[in-house]
Formats: structure tokens, sequence, C-alpha cells
């Protein structure tokens, strides 16, 4: 069967249930993975991949993985002529945020976030005239125009250290409010929140925990801040996923379960085959949109073009280095 007929169903079952799993023959994943690294050379581009990315493409044609600040940090170093972002929406418009004059490419568009639509600009004005004179700290999972209503950005990897950098008493921290509320019980700072959630890590719940524990005793737990209160107060460690590798990298545990995307997991096994990983559902759907067939399409067609308008950008751009200056000092 031709690679393109192959393709072509997956993107029929893709349209059918919105989250997959790469399910390419072998043959066809080889050839999918050539051809990116060969257009990379010839285009001379960079490929930043998330964490939660599918293994055939963070080991496979990632130049770059990593946490939301990581790829941050590494697309405002980049000097590549093309940055492919494999990940969600966010995450290539802060990659083209610190590099306005380079072409950001996002191989799907709809590669969206539950956290980023949570909040619009106008819920920020809104929550600026009730509380008057609170700094708005802002998780990067959110839309430009969020950003540039903002004070400040953060991930959860140094949202504790930004909010501590502002030195008051009270800030407001958008949109996750089970983030919000980790971090409020890390810090003195009062914790203005938001509602917004992720629907990927509100699918957790205490009792697997408690579930895995008695199956693995001695196995750790690690769990991503955007679960809700109730499921990090099982767990042993809470971080972002670069956190998780580096707690794993630190303490080699026998066991452990990433309480956090599926494909953290998948990506982790061979790096870490000492440790017997438990395997865990949730899959970003988001996430998922990105495959072997549309990085391809995106470095052939030059598509598709992250843009954001120039009075949007400037402030938003402002928010994000700002953080990134406070993060200089490493992530939790
Ligand atoms: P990290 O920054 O920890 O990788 O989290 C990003 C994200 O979207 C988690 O759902
Ligand atoms: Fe957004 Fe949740 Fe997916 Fe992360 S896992 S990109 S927060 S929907």
């Amino acid at each position: 069967m031709s690679t393109h007929i192959i393709e072509e169903r997956k993107e029929h079952r893709e349209q059918q249930a919105r989250v997959t799993m790469p399910d390419l023959e072998p043959e066809a994943v080889e050839m999918l993975i050539m051809r990116i690294n060969a257009l990379k050379r010839q285009r001379n581009a960079v490929i930043l991949a998330h964490n939660y990315q599918v293994p055939e493409i963070f080991d496979r044609v990632a130049d770059v993985t990593g946490d939301s600040l990581e790829l941050a940090r590494r697309a405002a170093d980049s000097h590549a002529d093309l940055i492919v972002v494999c990940g969600v929406h966010f995450m290539a418009e802060t990659a083209k945020l610190l590099n306005p004059d380079r072409t950001v490419l996002i191989p799907d568009p709809e590669a969206g976030c539950s956290l980023a639509d949570s909040i619009t600009a106008g819920d920020v004005r809104q929550l600026r005239r009730r509380y008057p004179g609170l700094p708005v700290v802002t998780y990067v999972n959110t839309p430009a125009e969020v950003k540039a209503e903002s004070d400040i950005c953060c991930t959860s990897g140094n949202a504790v250290a930004v909010v501590e950098s502002l030195g008051v008493d009270r800030v407001i921290l958008i949109p996750d409010r089970h983030l919000a509320e980790w971090v409020a019980g890390e810090t003195s700072v009062e914790i203005v929140r938001w509602r917004g959630s992720c629907e990927v890590h509100e699918q957790f719940d205490p009792g697997q925990i408690r579930a895995y524990r008695q199956r693995t005793p001695g196995g750790v737990v690690i769990a991503h801040p955007e679960c809700p209160r109730a499921v990090l107060d099982e767990a042993d460690v809470v971080g972002s996923t670069a956190g998780m590798i580096r707690y794993l990298e630190e303490h080699h545990p026998a066991q452990a379960a990433l309480i956090t995307e599926a494909s953290m997991t998948d990506n982790l096994r061979s790096r870490f085959p000492r440790t017997a990983f438990e395997t865990v559902e949730p899959v970003c759907p988001y996430m998922k949109r990105i495959t072997l067939t549309k990085i391809v399409q995106a470095l052939e067609k030059t598509q598709f073009r992250v843009e954001i308008p120039a009075e949007i950008a400037a402030r938003a751009r402002r928010s994000v280095e700002r953080m990134l200056e406070v993060g200089r000092g490493g992530s939790k």
C-alpha cells in the first residue's frame, strides 16, 4: 500500500475520532521520517517538539524537545530560517513572539488547548477592573491577546518563582484554577484565580493513584500541577514535564507513575530503561493533531504560518520576555 493511501486512511480516522496515535505501517513511518529529516536540511529548519508529542516525532525528527519553558527558551536562541513547532498553537505563538523576523510554522493550526480557550483578553481587562493594581500573571497556555493584557507570563516550571519575583502580597494567576491552587499552597503570596482547566489532567482521580500504590508498593508518583488538588495531594512529587524528567534523572526510581498526558510516559520508557512506568490513559487530542504527514506538508508548503498582529505581539512579547528573565534561575 502506498504511503499516500495509508496516510489518507489515517487522516479519515483522525477526522472521525479526533484522538489518534500513529498507526502507520513501519515502512511508511520510516519514509516520512527520512523525508522530514531531508527537508529540514534543505530548508534550514529546526523542529521544536513538546514532551507530549508521539515518540516518532519526539525521538526521530525533533531537534529540540522540552516543556513549555524549555521550548520558549530554545525558540529565543534559534538561528534557523524556519521554526516548526510540534506542539499546540500557543507554543507556536510563543516561538513567533520571540522570533518576529523568522517564519514559524505549526503543522496543524487546529492544535489548540482547553486552557487557552478558557479566557479572553476582555476577561483579563474585567479582572483588572475588579482587582485594581494587582499584577496579572498569565500561564503560557493562553493566546497572544491574553498575554498582551498581562504583566508577566509563567509556565508550570516557574510559576512559583514568577509569582514571588513580583514582590507583592497578592497576584492574579490565570487561567488554570488547579495550577493556581497548587501555587497558592507553595507560596505566602495570595493568589486570585480564574476558572480554566485542562481537559486532559482533569481526567485523573485520586483513587487511581491509591490503586497504583497498592499494586506497586514503592512506586513513585509524579503529578503535573494542572491536575486537581485531590490528585496532587496523593502524589510524591509535583512538577512540570521537564521537572518530571529531572526527577527521574536524579533518582532513577525502580517504578514510577507519571500523572500527565500519555505520550510523556511513552517517550521516557526508552530513555529510562531501568524504571518500570505505569501506563496512563489520557491523551491530549490537540497535541495529537500533529502527525508526521502534516510535518512533511508544513516543510514542503511552508504552512501554516503563525502571524500575530504587531501591536498585540509587542505587548505579549514583553510578558514572555519578563518571564524568561525570572526563569534564568532555573525551573522547578
Ligand atoms: P509543561 O510546560 O509542563 O510541559 O506543560 C504544558 C502543558 O500543556 C501541560 O498540559
Ligand atoms: Fe492544553 Fe491540557 Fe493539552 Fe496541555 S494537555 S495542551 S493544557 S489541553
